[in-house]
């Protein structure tokens, strides 16, 4: 490990300091390399490839073996960002199951953390991948793998019990021994407050900008979306204006976006209000 290298107790440190940590999801080598040119922190190896890749509807399909596979092409050239690897649908349905897919993803893809999406059900899990020296990224609000449970991509957590559940499966998680919480598209003023209560960061996505750090999906952020780019989120490899002269200018290239997205996501100017759901 490099003295660089951004580590959970790094991740800690951002928000200790305040500064917004930025995240984007990565799936082969060359985006790597890009990305952590562009100053990106976390690489979170998603399930989400499952769409943007692979061109399927949801991410129920994606195998330990695809998400193995590709964590270790992110490994192979991410020399300083974080590499957190998506545990596939139902690779975590018992603890034991879990903890036989975190040591695939990071023993043969090389990251350095797991995420699974979920709340109190996963509490005990949780407890076994971290004693046995996984660091686990939690996720809740919207849990793309739950898409048909959920009954659509909807905003989670308006209505107050929801809330109320979300913030106390993520104070049992924490305290089950979780790093890092993913916030996917609940209201801005229950992710402000999870991430004013919460020791770890919270990273939003869809989730206002009081998080401690930002994701998004790459293919989104460049435009490569198959089919529509959800709401919250931001091309910022399309054309915009230029905020003193009005001009119309594009980044010039991949890594000009994406160092976009990430002066964004520090200033906070990302995600601006148009990019809340709630
Ligand atoms: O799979 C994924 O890309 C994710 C993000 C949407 C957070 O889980």
């Amino acid at each position: 490990m490099s003295a660089r290298t951004i580590t959970t107790a790094s991740l800690l440190a951002f928000k200790q300091r305040t500064e917004p940590i930025a995240c984007l999801t990565c799936y082969d080598a060359a985006f790597a390399q890009v990305l952590e040119r562009a100053g990106v922190e976390v690489l979170l190896v998603g399930d989400s490839l499952g769409m943007v890749v692979q061109g399927q509807p949801t991410t129920l399909s994606v195998t330990l073996e695809q998400m193995v596979y590709h964590s270790r092409c992110v490994t192979r050239t991410a020399e300083r960002s974080l590499v957190i690897a998506d545990m596939p649908f139902m690779s975590y349905a018992t603890p034991e199951r879990a903890v036989e897919a975190a040591a695939r993803l990071m023993g043969e893809g090389g990251a350095a953390m797991v995420k699974l999406e979920g709340g109190a059900p996963l509490v005990d899990t949780v407890a076994r991948l971290t004693a046995f020296g996984a660091p686990v990224c939690a996720h809740l609000g919207l849990l793309p793998q739950s898409v048909h449970q959920l009954g659509g991509y909807r905003v989670q957590g308006r209505e107050a019990a929801d809330a109320e559940r979300i913030e106390a499966d993520a104070l049992r998680l924490q305290d089950a021994g979780a790093s890092l919480l993913v916030l996917e598209c609940v209201p801005r003023a229950l992710a402000e407050a999870l991430s004013k209560r919460l020791r770890i960061p919270v990273i939003g996505i869809g989730s206002g900008n009081a998080c401690d750090g930002q994701v998004l999906v790459l293919h989104d952020v460049l435009g490569l979306t198959p089919g529509k780019a959800p709401r919250f989120s931001k091309n910022f490899l399309a054309a915009e204006s230029a905020p003193a002269t009005g001009e119309t200018v594009s980044a010039c290239c991949i890594e000009a976006a994406i160092k976009g997205y990430v002066a964004a996501v520090k200033s906070g100017a990302f995600p601006a209000p148009e990019h809340s759901l709630a």
